[in-house]
This record gives structure tokens, sequence and C-alpha cells, in this order.
């Protein structure tokens, strides 16, 4: 199988440019830059890239990779600051750009015989930069430019050596993933041979061989991420996987059994659910400010998840659902120091956990997650779950959290799942539910006059829950909820739509 090297200098695209080269069918690796020569010859790949940074090439202590990886053999292509990179080996001269360019700029090709080739012109490009190439080194010649950069993209003489002052992997570029084809296929001469199914194989193989024969502890949540976690790991280890699933009492209407249905009895992981309703119900007793209600149930989590790993026996490693937004350093994403948004995990496990950390998902975004999972087998029900916070419910009741108000808002917000996936809305929204408020209003039901609650219905679209906007939905869906609520969930008297970006709104309401 062809593999393309990623060398990581710290951008926050380098997953983007990883994630294009896997959408063109090509297996790719992202590694630190400093990673050594003989592991990039061990590595074998047919091409190298050379990620951006938020460094400058001059500054003193600048990171750079070893000149011997550049010219190793295989062809490279340094974006951004990788091209400083580059330059720099060959005598080109980088530095602070007078006029700093972030945005568009419009690209004119001076050479379209190999990595513009078949593009025309001019294009669209996304700068990101401060810095750029002033003298070109003479080995190189342009193959393109803007108004502000003489020399925008370039490439040596007679070796296979490229380097572009834009991002050509980010989706403002346009023709940005003509640019990265031409590169794999044209200069490097990659095969489009990879799919997912090559993913799943490769982690599979190495989980397999990172555990070796010990054993294997997974927190199921329910959720697509920890559902196509917990299958890789059971098919590299089988029944020495142990998933453990907490029913806090906050989840969604049927989510407990249809965990365990299709799991358990149905893909065969060998699961094991705690209810723990009482648990946590009791220790949220009173609260109602959502920071506490945070730790407490994330503390409460990790009580019952520690007690249960106890009774179970020694594991040494936990397998967790990771994905790459959930990874806030990316520069970091294959060395040592990994960070981990605890927010986004389920009560920040690892401190506490004497445990190695398995986290096959890492470098993947949520849709190549579902699509890695539908290779697996998983079903739609589980693929296409909307995201779901750790807190469950309990930040979408403002105030309280009690039994009685749980199950109101559980019936409301079963209401808004069933009418959005009639409205066939359901994989185009990133999240769509129900909130409780802790205020009730007046209304009036056959002669009657009602006080009751107010149930607020949010529904985002979004890439990565980082920005979310309002979800247009049709008025008519609006209704046929509205309608549903106040005369099928009793305690209900009135339906609002919340019509918040994010930011500055959050998508939750706590
Ligand atoms: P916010 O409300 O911050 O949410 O705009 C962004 C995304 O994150 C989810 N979310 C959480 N997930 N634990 C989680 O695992 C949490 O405490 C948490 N808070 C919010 C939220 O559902 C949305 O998709």
């Amino acid at each position: 199988m062809d593999k393309i090297l990623i060398l990581d200098f710290g951008s926050q695209y380098t997953q983007l440019i990883a994630r294009r080269v896997r959408e063109l069918g090509v297996y790719s690796e992202i590694h630190p830059f400093s990673v050594p020569l003989v592991k990039v010859k061990a590595f074998d790949p047919k091409g190298i890239i050379l990620s951006g940074s938020p460094a400058s090439v001059y500054q003193p202590g600048a990171p750079l990779c070893d000149r011997e990886v550049v010219e190793q053999g295989a062809p490279v292509l340094g974006i951004c600051y990788g091209m400083g990179v580059i330059g720099g080996f060959y005598g080109g001269i980088t530095a602070r750009a007078e006029r700093r360019e972030y945005g568009r700029a419009e690209l004119t090709i001076d050479d379209d015989s190999d990595l513009f080739s078949g593009l025309g012109g001019p294009l669209t490009v996304w700068m990101s930069h401060g810095d750029k190439l002033e003298e070109i080194p003479a080995s190189f010649r342009r193959l393109a430019h803007t108004a502000n950069a003489p020399f925008a993209a370039i490439r040596h003489r007679h070796q296979p050596l490229f380097a572009v002052q834009f991002h050509p992997e980010v989706a403002h570029t346009e023709r940005g993933k003509d640019i990265l084809r031409n590169f794999l296929f044209q200069v490097c001469g990659c095969a489009p041979n990879w799919r997912m199914r090559s993913f799943a194989e490769i982690a599979i193989e190495r989980i397999r061989n990172e555990v070796g024969d010990g054993r294997v502890l997974c927190a199921l949540s329910g959720g697509v991420d920890s559902s196509v976690t917990a299958l890789l790991v059971h098919r590299a280890i089988g029944p020495r996987l142990t998933c453990v699933f907490v029913d806090n009492g906050l989840l969604r209407k049927g989510e407990g059994a249809q965990v365990q249905q299709t799991l358990g009895e149905h893909l065969g992981l060998n699961l094991i659910s705690i209810d723990a309703q009482e648990r946590f119900l009791t220790r949220l007793k009173g609260v109602v400010e959502p920071e506490e209600k945070r730790k407490i149930i994330g503390a409460e989590f990790i009580a019952v998840f520690e007690e249960e790993s106890w009774r179970l026996g020694r594991f040494e490693y936990l397998a967790q659902g990771t994905l790459y937004p959930d990874v806030i350093e990316s520069v970091s994403v294959q060395g040592p120091s990994v960070t981990i948004k605890s927010h986004h995990n389920v009560g920040g496990l690892p401190e506490q956990f004497d445990f190695r950390l398995i986290e096959p998902l890492r470098e993947l975004f949520k849709d190549e997650v579902r699509e890695l999972g539908k290779e697996l087998g998983l079903p739609d029900a589980i693929l296409w779950r909307q995201p779901f916070p750790g807190p469950g419910l309990a930040v979408r009741i403002i105030g309280e959290v009690t039994r009685a108000r749980l199950d109101l808002l559980r019936e409301a917000d079963s209401i808004v799942e069933e009418e959005i996936a009639k409205a066939k809305l359901d994989r185009e929204l990133w999240q769509a539910f129900a909130v409780l408020l802790p205020i009730k209003t007046v209304g009036v039901m056959g002669d009657e006059r009602t006080y009751e609650h107010v149930i607020a219905i949010r529904a985002v679209t979004s890439l990565d829950g980082m920005t979310a906007d309002w979800a247009r939905l049709p008025y008519d869906l609006l209704q046929a909820i509205g309608s549903r609520i106040v005369s099928e969930v009793k305690g209900v008297n009135r339906v609002v739509y919340d019509i918040s970006s994010k930011p500055p709104s959050t998508i939750e309401w706590e």
C-alpha cells in the first residue's frame, strides 16, 4: 500500500491535510517534525508533506526536520511554514511580510506542468501566515505567485521538492484538493487504493500488537464514537475487552435498552450495564448551578466506574473514543504529550486511573468515524445518533434535576427526535433536542386556566460543534413538534424555539 508521511510542525490544519489525503484514497500517517531519518526510511513513504506551523522559520529554536529527511528521495511538498523549511535548506530567505496575509488571495499560475497541471487559473487560495519567501533559492523555480507573494509556489529544478505558501488542504482554497491530487498521483505516483476498510484493518492490527494478551476496559456511552472504538478493540482482542455502560438516569428515552440490545446482544460485545440512576439523582438533589452539576456527574461517574473496574479485576488499558476535534494540541498528536479536552470525555478518566490509553479514532473527524462504523457493521440508529453531552439531560433541565422533570423532558425530547426523523432532517442537523425551563407560564386548555412548564426546542447545524447556527426548521415541522408536546406531555403548556447561534450562545443551555 502506498503511504504518505505528514510531518507536523504544529499547524491547526495538519489533520485536515491527512483527511484530504485519505479522501483521495491514499494512506497517510502524521508524525512529529523531528522524526529521525531511519524511521522515515522504515516507513517507506511515496511522498512527504510538511505542514504549516504557528512558528516562524527565522526565529531561534524554530522547529525543523533533518535536511536528509527532505532529501531521502521521495517527493516532498512543503505547505506554508513547510515552504520556509525547504527554502531554508537551499538558501532561500523567509522574512516577516510587510503586510500579513490572512484569508483569500488570487493565485496566478506560472507553470502548470506538475503541481498545477490541468488547473488553469487564476485560483482563489487561502493564506494564513505572517511570513513569506522573499528570495527563492537558485536551485528552485517559481510555479505561481499572488499580488503579495512573488513566490507562492515553487519547485526544485532537479529534485522532486515542491512548496506552496498557501493552504491547499482548506475548503476555501479553490481546487486545493486537485493540487493535492496532482502531488499524490502525478508527482508521487501513488495508487488510490486506500479505503476506510484499510483503516479498520490497520487499527485492529495495531491494537492487537499493542495490547498483546492484556485486558482492555471501555466506557460505552451508546454514542457512535465509543461504539466504534469498542468494536475495533473487540475485533482485535475479542472477549478480553470489557465494556461498561453506566445508566446514570440522565439518558434519553429508550437509550439504555438500545445500547444493551445493539451492542450487547446484536454485536456481541462483552457488556456490563450498571443501573446507577438512584445514586446520581441523590447526588444531584438541590443542585442548580451548571458547573456543579457537571462536576458531580463527572465525579460520580468516576466513582461508579472505579468500583466496577475493581470488581472486574485488573485492566492494563482503557479504550476511549477521542476524536480529532477533541484533541487540542495538534503538534503532539502522535507525540508524547497528548492533551485531551476533558470536557468532551467521560469525566476525565485518564488522570484518575493507572491505565494506558487506546484511542484509535484520534485522527478522524466525525463523518469519517461514521464511515468506519458502517464498515464495521454498526446499525444506523447508533451511527447517526446525535452527539449527547456526558452530563446528559441534567444540563438540559435548567434548575434542579428530579425524576419527574427527567421523565417530562424525556417525553418531550423523544417527540422532537421522532418528528425530526419523520421529516428526514436528522442527518442534516448536528443536534435537535428539548430543554426544560425553570419557569411556568399561563395557558388555557378547554375552558380551564393552566399554569405549567415551558419546553424550548434547540436545533442546530454545525460541522464540529465548535460553532453552530440555529436550524431553519420548516414551520410545519415546528408546528407538529409544538402541538404534539403540548398535547402529549403532561405538565407542559408552551413550546418556544431557540434562535441563537454559537457564538455568542452555546449549543447546550447549561
Ligand atoms: P456547547 O454547549 O459547549 O456544546 O456549545 C458543544 C458540543 O459539546 C457537547 N457538550 C458536551 N459534551 N460533556 C460532553 O461530553 C459536556 O459536558 C458537554 N457540554 C456540551 C454539546 O452537546 C455539543 O455537541
